[in-house]
């Protein structure tokens, strides 16, 4: 299988697994459970499933077991997005493609589909095919992953320099985008190492290169936030600038942003491949394309 077929599998198995897991955790009869569904099966990348995959299948892991935490990382990033586009957030209105959850099913419905998918993501997680002991590692990572300490860390700090940016330096920055974003990727790659029960060096390994894969993410989010186009995107341009953030491209200027992600995406492949040789070759790819992305 070339690059492009892998990943296209991967997505398909994430999309399956997803379905699964809503069929599990979401009601027929519910207009939140409606919002959750519009939200998780728009066309998002399922960046976050496929790093989770990818590691696993490296590892030799057991990809059903992999496909439920796929499932699982892939609730809670959509809960984090749904609450992202809210008015009192960053107040956008359009997302994968189509209008965001609060412009389609109003503010409270996208609030509640939101904390419906945040505790699925859990459910998901704690009923997967994994011995007990996986499972709770499993949960233990995302928990932390998302929450006062890691993603919604950073989305307090995000939200606070709104009105403070003539605070915000490099390393400020760049501990905002670790939360915000870099955190959830890592626990993405690393549920793929719990799936395969790696040992402590190939956990540090795969976090080592998931840390930058994330830092290079948010990077090229805030490149793409002012070259890229709504169509392309699936979400308002210019978002940022409007909401007064301060970003990547508002410290270096997009150019230099991207010589900055692609140093550091150089460095997180060349230490993948010494750890794992040629079975690091699929991620570090997926690492390449994530760099020049245009959606
Ligand atoms: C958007 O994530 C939010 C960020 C952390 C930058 P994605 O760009 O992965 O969004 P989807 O899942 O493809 O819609
Ligand atoms: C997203 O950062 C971080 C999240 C936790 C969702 P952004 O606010 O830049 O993401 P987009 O650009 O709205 O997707
Ligand atoms: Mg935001
Ligand atoms: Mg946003
Ligand atoms: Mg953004």
């Amino acid at each position: 299988m070339n690059y492009e077929e892998r990943y296209r599998q991967y997505v398909a198995d994430a999309e399956a697994a997803l379905k699964r897991q809503a069929y599990r955790c979401l009601r027929k009869d519910s207009a939140v459970s409606d919002a959750a569904r519009y939200s998780l099966f728009g066309k998002g990348k399922r960046v976050r499933a496929v790093l989770c995959l990818a590691v696993c299948e490296m590892l030799n892991g057991s990809p059903e077991l992999a496909e439920c935490y796929a499932a699982g990382v892939e609730m809670l990033h959509c809960y984090s997005l749904i609450h992202d586009d809210l008015p009192c957030m960053d107040d956008d209105d359009l997302r994968r493609g189509r209008p965001s959850c609060h412009k389609a099913y109003g503010e409270a419905t996208a609030l509640l589909a939101g904390d419906a998918l945040l505790t699925a993501a859990f459910e998901a997680l704690s009923a997967a095919r994994g011995t007990a002991r996986q499972n709770v590692q499993a949960v233990q990572m995302l928990s932390r992953a998302a929450g006062a300490n890691g993603m919604v860390w950073g989305q307090e700090q995000d939200l606070y320099y709104e009105a403070h940016a003539a605070l915000v330096g490099e390393e400020q920055l760049k501990a905002i985008h670790r939360s915000k974003t870099g955190e959830l990727i890592r626990a993405a790659a690393l549920l793929g190492a719990i799936a395969a029960n790696a040992d402590g060096r190939q956990c540090e390994a795969v976090g080592e290169y998931a840390e930058a894969v994330g830092m290079v993410f948010q990077i090229m989010d805030d490149v793409l936030d002012v070259t890229a186009t709504e169509q392309e995107l699936g979400k308002p341009i210019g978002s940022d600038a409007e909401n007064g953030k301060t970003t990547f491209v508002t410290l270096y200027g997009a150019e230099r942003s991207r010589q900055i992600a692609q140093e550091l995406t150089q460095d997180a492949c060349a230490k993948l491949q010494k750890t794992f040789g040629g079975q690091s070759l699929f991620l570090c790819m997926l690492a390449d394309r994530l760099l020049h992305r245009s959606q």
